[in-house]
C-alpha cells in the first residue's frame, strides 16, 4: 500500500508540545519519538495529558506550542484528514461507530483517506483482512451495536487497521475488556505489527496489556513526561510503581 515506504529510523517526532485549555496546561513540553515496527506503552494517572497528546498528534486540537513531524514532513498546521491520508490513524477512548451499520461497514469507513481510485475488489480485499485480523469475520454483517463491548472495540481496531497505518496511536484499546479479550487484542496487534510495520503508541491504565506488546514505556504525569525507557527500568522506578502497581508492588 501507499504507506510502504518504511525505511528504518524514526517515523514520528513530537517536540516540545504545549497544550492550554484556558487556565490548564494539560501538556507542558512533551516530547515523543515513535519508530516504524515499534510499540509505545504510555502510562499518566487520569487528566495527565494522555489523550490531549493524542488529539494533539493526530489534529484533533492544536497545540498551543511545539512540532511534530512524520517521516520528516512538518504535520502540526495539517488537518486531521491529512494526517490520515499520510498514514497517521488513531481511534478513541469512547467508542466513535455508527451504530445502525454492520461491522464490515463500520470498517469500510476507515478507508475514507485512501486513493479515491481503489476499487471495489481492492476494497473488499482490505476489508476482509481487517476483519480477519480482529475476528470478526464471522460477524461482518451484523450490525455493530447488537455486538458485545469487547467485539466493539475490535471493530474499531479493525477500521484503524485497514489503511495499512504508518503510525497508529491507540487511546485505551483495552478498557472495558475482560483478561480473555484483552489477552486476544495483544495477539491480534502483534500479528498486525509483524504484517504492517507500523509505528505504536499504546495507552491504557492495564499495565500488563501495555507490557505484554511495549518495547518502550513513557509515562506523563502534569502534561510532562517523567520517565522514558526499557519496560523493566521503568517498571522498576519506586514513583511508577506507587502511581500504578501500589505501594505493596514497590516494596517487593
Ligand atoms: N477540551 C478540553 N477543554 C478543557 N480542558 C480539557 C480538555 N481536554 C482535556 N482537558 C483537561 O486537560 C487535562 C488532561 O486531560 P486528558 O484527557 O488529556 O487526560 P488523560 O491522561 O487522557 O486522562 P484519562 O486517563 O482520564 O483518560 C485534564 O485536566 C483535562 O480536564
Ligand atoms: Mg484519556
Amino acid at each position: 500500500m501507499r504507506h510502504g515506504d518504511m525505511a528504518g529510523g524514526t517515523t514520528l517526532v513530537a517536540a516540545g508540545i504545549v497544550k492550554h485549555f484556558q487556565g490548564v496546561v494539560a501538556l507542558d513540553g512533551v516530547d515523543i519519538a515513535l519508530e516504524p515496527g515499534r510499540v509505545t506503552g504510555l502510562f499518566g494517572p487520569n487528566g495527565s495529558g494522555k489523550t490531549t497528546l493524542v488529539n494533539c498528534l493526530s489534529g484533533v486540537l492544536t497545540p498551543t506550542k511545539g512540532t511534530i513531524g512524520l517521516g520528516g514532513t512538518r504535520i502540526e498546521n495539517l488537518a486531521r484528514e491529512r494526517r490520515a491520508r499520510l498514514g497517521l490513524v488513531r481511534t478513541y477512548q469512547n467508542l466513535r461507530l455508527f451504530p445502525a451499520l454492520s461491522v464490515a461497514e463500520n470498517v469500510e469507513t476507515g478507508l475514507f483517506a485512501a486513493d479515491p481510485a481503489l476499487g471495489g475488489k481492492a476494497r473488499r480485499q482490505l476489508i476482509d483482512e481487517a476483519l480477519d485480523l480482529q475476528g470478526l469475520r464471522p460477524h461482518a454483517h451484523k450490525a455493530v451495536s447488537t455486538l458485545p463491548y469487547g467485539l466493539q472495540k475490535r471493530t474499531e481496531i479493525a477500521r484503524a487497521l485497514i489503511s495499512h497505518p504508518r503510525v497508529l496511536l491507540l487511546d485505551e484499546p483495552a478498557a472495558g475488556l475482560g483478561a480473555g479479550d484483552w489477552q486476544s487484542l495483544v495477539e491480534s496487534l502483534k500479528v498486525a505489527r509483524q504484517q504492517m510495520g507500523f509505528a505504536m503508541l499504546l495507552i491504557d491504565h492495564n499495565v500488563a496489556f501495555v507490557t505484554a506488546l511495549a518495547d518502550t514505556l513513557t509515562v506523563l504525569a502534569n502534561g510532562r513526561v517523567i520517565l522514558s525507557g526499557e519496560p523493566q527500568h521503568v517498571l522498576a522506578n519506586s514513583e511508577v510503581a506507587r502511581i500504578y502497581l501500589g505501594d505493596a508492588h514497590a516494596a517487593t
